[in-house]
């Protein structure tokens, strides 16, 4: 099956809040990236709202006809009460600081075992399915499927960073990564700095990829080739 797509438009949302008022408009945006072909859309709504608002995250449901992901930090209770609030198919819990420009680094998922164990059933009872993220190493893979977590979600910043140099060696940990998820029957997700240029050798090289979500690169690539042809661009990387 071929890796869903699914939209991360926060970037729209940073847009529209910085000159106030309601353009660009999130809500329009969600309803067209399906419209265009994306599988999904995630949100990563933050406690100061910089980006998404707790709003939007309301709005967005009652449109949504694909797969709505939100993503956040379950340590705040105002997430945890949204996302069993809105319900969306799937929770990716992303251990990011207040103020944290953007997410930098997975779980610990043999120190944070407890807590996510915890929390995740949380989630589970709700019947939302729960992502974690987590750095491309096979023993925090392996550990998550003791947290009762559906899926991981590969951080993929340093392979898009290695890229460039050797995509042979960039790719390496995530392949092994990917294994420890199939070995632990755990679904898999990726996400972070993916562009045009390193999707689709990730997406070729790891066979049980679920879904990708991406928002920088794809947003940035919006303002020239527009959001349609842009989400089919990324769209065709993925098969
Ligand atoms: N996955 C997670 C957990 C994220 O925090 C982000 C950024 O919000 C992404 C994926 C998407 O990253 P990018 O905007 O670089 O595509």
């Amino acid at each position: 099956m071929a890796t869903k797509l699914s939209v991360n438009i926060n970037k729209i949302a940073t847009l529209r809040n910085s000159r106030g008022g309601n353009n660009p408009d999130v809500l329009q945006a969600a309803i067209d990236c399906q419209l265009f072909g994306a599988d999904g859309i995630t949100v990563h709504p933050r406690p100061d709202e910089r980006h998404i608002r707790y709003a939007d995250v309301r709005d967005i449901k009652k449109i949504i006809t694909t797969e709505f992901n939100i993503e956040g930090n379950p340590t705040e209770d105002k997430f945890v009460e949204l996302v069993l609030e809105v319900k969306p198919e799937q929770v990716t819990l992303v251990p990011d600081a207040l103020g944290q420009l953007t997410s930098d680094h997975g779980w610990d998922t043999i120190k944070q075992a407890k807590y996510l164990r915890e929390i995740i059933a949380v989630f589970k009872s709700a019947g939302i399915r729960v992502s974690i993220f987590v750095d491309p190493v096979a023993d925090m893979v392996s550990a998550a499927a003791d947290t009762g977590t559906d899926r991981v979600e590969l951080y993929t910043e340093a392979y898009a960073k290695g890229y460039k140099a050797n995509k042979e060696t960039a790719i390496a940990p995530y392949i092994i990564a990917a294994k420890a998820a199939i070995d632990n029957k755990l679904g898999l997700n990726a996400g972070h700095d993916l562009d045009r240029h390193n999707l689709n050798f990730f997406a070729s090289s790891i066979p049980n990829l679920a879904e990708v979500s991406i928002g920088h690169a794809l947003i940035a690539d919006a303002l020239y080739y527009g959001l349609e042809n842009t989400i089919q661009l990324f769209k065709r990387q993925l098969v």
